[in-house]
């Protein structure tokens, strides 16, 4: 079972010797567009207005925080938006569907809508009738749907066979923006584990082949439900997929898809990892018990909207201990979104190469995420590691002493970054447990928690007045070799940097929205 899934990890891993296969070069001319549109589907802005009903502004609030535009950049050559989610070499394969019912100002039928990051708009692709949302979502609160997709290409064109994984940590990411942003409006989102992909694909229409001609096909993501009414807690509001997706089938669609580039380099690799890991669903998965954490605080729409990669980080600067503890504590799982939006239990542990804090002595230290995975941990690591507890409250042992400053930096394909924060470290996957218990879909869902991690760190960063960027180059089995892992029962999947940014004062910055500069 985890055979073809080695075969595709193992053969998109960098190593000294080489990089995982692409192209080696960036062909401009088939360069994707970032931007999907759907030609004649009628699109409603979600522009702020004042005369709004509560649910409209919050899909409106809750799409603008965690997938728009945040911010134009430009230098002397060119312009380009960023958003507020991250994205691997800012190309953004993640797209975004909304079901909901009659919103006043929107439509007055239950619709599937895409959204239109470029406008902050929602492009609607179907208008089914409201009898059968009401039926299959029979929730007293207020609920949507929110489902994610990736356009494998818009990767694959820049890195090729290594891709898939970046569109999954994409996704990732793109959970835990969507998550964060619902909790600013009291709102609260969950990843359902029981739809299939053959379902999110019927869900949003990427399986219409009539309105994708010629077009990039989608890959079916998650779907999330987003309930008003943080406090309902318990379980996300039971959705009867069949009544909906009866109902979606005898709607009516508008709308073809944009197609993204003229040219396109098949990477057949990634084809046979997304259908190795194709999602059969599951049965509805139980909710992992409530950490005994305490909620962290959820980050304010400045942070979120302020969240940017760090291009370079000073190589002097320090962090306190204090501000380096409340970074690793928010990423520990509790309560609070975003991870009360994931419905499996912590499979991510952070191996950090300590630089820089005030009062720690440099050296590798790991945060073990889940207690249970402490003592396979211990058995897969160097026996001579020290594990000797360097928290009284956070799971966090010290590994080895010393400079790891250029060891870092070489792990992350040399990238200085590594080096030069107060902090790096690696996510280290419970990799052939993890495939084992939820099966080969679950490779995905690794990815995803490490973006959510991700998204996390660059908010707690930001929060902390420093600044980080993901990383999705490193050499895979140098690192493994580093920490003494031999096989597959941990496997680093993403890397990330903090450290106080070294801006380019020749990029300058602007909204992200026309609309926002006059607000
Ligand atoms: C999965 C992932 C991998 C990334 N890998 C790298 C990397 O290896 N090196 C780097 O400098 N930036 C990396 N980045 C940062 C992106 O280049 C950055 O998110 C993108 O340019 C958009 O900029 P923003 O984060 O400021 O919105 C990565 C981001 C993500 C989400």
């Amino acid at each position: 079972m985890l055979d073809e899934i080695y075969r595709y990890h193992d053969g998109t891993k960098h190593h000294f010797h080489g990089l995982a296969r692409s192209l080696g070069y960036l062909d401009w001319a088939s360069q994707p567009n970032p931007f999907r549109s759907f030609h004649g589907a009628a699109a409603v802005s979600l522009r702020p207005r004042p005369d709004a009903l509560a649910a409209t502004a919050a899909v409106g609030a809750i799409l603008r925080h965690s997938l728009g535009i945040s911010a134009w950049k430009r230098d002397a050559w060119a312009g380009w938006p960023l958003r507020v989610n991250p994205s691997s070499g800012n190309l953004h394969p993640t797209e975004a569907y909304v079901v909901a019912g009659p919103m006043a100002g929107v439509t007055g039928q239950s619709a599937l809508f895409h959204y239109a990051s470029d406008r902050h708009a929602l492009e609607q692709r179907c208008a089914f009738d409201a009898a059968s949302w009401r039926e299959a979502v029979p929730s007293s609160h207020a609920t949507l749907l929110v489902a994610l997709t990736s356009i494998h290409w818009r990767e694959s064109w820049k890195y090729g066979e290594r891709a898939f994984r970046y569109c999954q940590h994409d996704l990732g990411h793109a959970v835990a923006a969507v998550s964060l942003a619902a909790a600013l409006e009291g709102w609260r989102a969950r990843v359902l584990g029981d739809w299939s992909h053959r379902e999110i694909a019927a869900l949003v229409g990427a399986d219409r082949d009539d309105d994708y001609l010629e077009a990039e096909r989608e890959e079916p993501g998650c779907v999330l439900t987003l309930t008003a009414e943080a406090s309902a807690g318990g379980e996300p509001p039971l959705v009867a997929r069949d009544v909906l997706l009866a109902g979606l089938s005898r709607g009516t669609w508008s709308g073809r898809a944009s197609r993204l580039s003229e040219d396109h380099v098949q990477w057949t690799f990634i084809d046979e990892i997304a259908a190795a890991t194709e999602d059969p669903g599951r049965a509805r998965p139980a909710l992992p018990a409530p950490p005994a954490v305490p909620a962290p605080p959820a980050f304010p729409a400045r942070v979120i909207l302020q969240r940017r990669s760090a291009l370079a980080l000073d190589p002097r600067s320090s962090i306190d201990s204090e501000r380096f503890f409340g970074i690793l504590a928010a990423t520990v799982p509790s309560s609070a979104a975003p991870w009360s939006a994931l419905w499996w239990d912590a499979r991510i542990h952070l191996a950090v190469f300590v630089h820089r804090v005030e009062g720690l002595e440099p050296g590798l230290y790991l945060l073990v995420r889940d207690a249970s995975a402490e003592e396979r941990l211990k058995a897969a690591m160097r026996s001579d590691f020290l594990w000797v507890r360097a928290h009284d409250r956070l799971p966090l042992f010290q590994l080895a002493r010393g400079d790891c400053r250029s060891l870092a930096g070489r792990l992350s394909c040399d990238q200085s970054i590594a080096a030069d924060g107060f902090f790096s470290l690696g996510m280290l996957a419970d990799f052939d447990a993890s495939l084992r218990e939820h099966g080969p879909s679950f490779y995905r869902h690794l990815f995803w928690e490490s973006g959510v991690i991700g998204q996390v760190l660059y908010l707690a960063a930001e929060a902390a007045g420093a600044r980080g960027t993901g990383i999705g180059c490193f050499y895979d089995d140098p690192v493994h070799d580093v920490l003494g892992i031999a096989d597959h029962a941990f496997q680093s999947l993403y890397h990330f940097a903090i450290g106080t940014p070294v801006d380019d004062p020749r990029v300058t910055s602007e909204p992200g929205y026309a609309w926002e500069s006059s607000t």
